[in-house]
């Protein structure tokens, strides 16, 4: 049977850099904890917190001795103002290309454009996002919610860093029949363009397609959304336990080729142990 794992798999370097700062932050601080969780990944969480690393979500649980890592994803931005005095230091290990977004949100609404975000409402990165825009911006998660927005002169637009690329071509198209002009940001990480690309690429010539990632990781979840458009059998799983899963066992019967890829935040031996 040929099992093979896409080109581009597992960590991007957005999440290296948070672990490497929240591990180096431990090495030199007896008390660390993260704000949220640091990335989407149970595991690496797990690893954290056993290395002593806590993960909170209100100044209430914080004390003046702790040196506090914000996530990858991003935090709000009245979340700076609010840490003011309440922890012995903050360590920002929100990936440089979220932060890329935030500008750009700024700069949109700096020159008096309504932005549209194109991503999940309710996910940290894009909550983190809208904290930068003004007074008038929507969260669209596809074409089809358009609809709801007014028709205005010119609009911004930026992506979630990890939405699927077609998803974004498609909102920002349907836009141009909500205004005379549009100023887009396509702020869609490298990271993310690199891990659908290939895994497409592979989807297209095996029977099975498995997805290696956190439920809640919002690339690997897209990952998955790219695969289903070119393989019949693609499976959303978390680690190798879900193999022994009914169903996957069953699709996995007779099967001649198995591809393999994962999420950002997917660490290396998670995808060796599927393998
Ligand atoms: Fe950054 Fe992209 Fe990774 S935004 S955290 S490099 S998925």
């Amino acid at each position: 049977m040929r099992i093979e794992i896409a080109e581009h798999a597992g960590f991007c370097f957005g999440v290296e850099r948070a672990i490497k700062l929240a591990s180096d932050a431990r090495n030199s601080y007896d008390k660390v904890a993260t704000w949220g969780k640091l990335i989407h990944n149970e595991h690496v969480v797990n690893e954290l917190r056993v290395a002593g690393i806590a993960t909170v979500d209100s100044v209430s649980e914080l004390t003046k001795d702790t040196v506090l890592v914000l996530r990858a994803h991003g935090v709000d931005r009245q979340v700076f103002a609010e840490l003011e005095g309440t922890v012995r230091s903050v360590i920002d290990a929100t990936c440089p290309l979220v932060k890329k977004v935030h500008a750009q949100t700024e700069h949109l609404s700096r020159q008096g454009l309504p932005v549209v975000v194109v991503g999940d409402a309710s996910h940290p990165e894009v909550r983190g996002i809208v904290s930068y825009a003004g007074a008038e911006y929507f969260v669209v998660s596809d074409k089809e919610q358009i609809d709801r927005l007014p028709y205005r002169d010119k609009y911004g637009i930026v992506a979630q860093t990890t939405i699927n690329e077609a998803v974004f071509a498609g909102v920002v198209e349907a836009i141009r029949g909500k205004c005379a002009s549009i100023e887009v940001a396509d702020t869609i990480c490298s990271a993310t363009r690199l891990r659908q690309d290939a895994a497409l690429k592979l989807a297209k010539t095996v029977d099975v397609m498995l997805i290696v990632g956190g439920k809640n990781s919002a690339n690997t979840v897209h990952l998955a959304e790219v695969c289903r458009s070119v393989c019949k059998r693609v499976f959303h799983i978390e680690s190798a336990d879900e193999c022994d899963g009914a169903l996957l066992a069953e699709s996995l019967c007779g099967t001649t080729s198995i591809g393999i890829t994962a999420g950002a935040s997917t660490p290396d031996y998670v995808i060796d142990c599927v393998r």
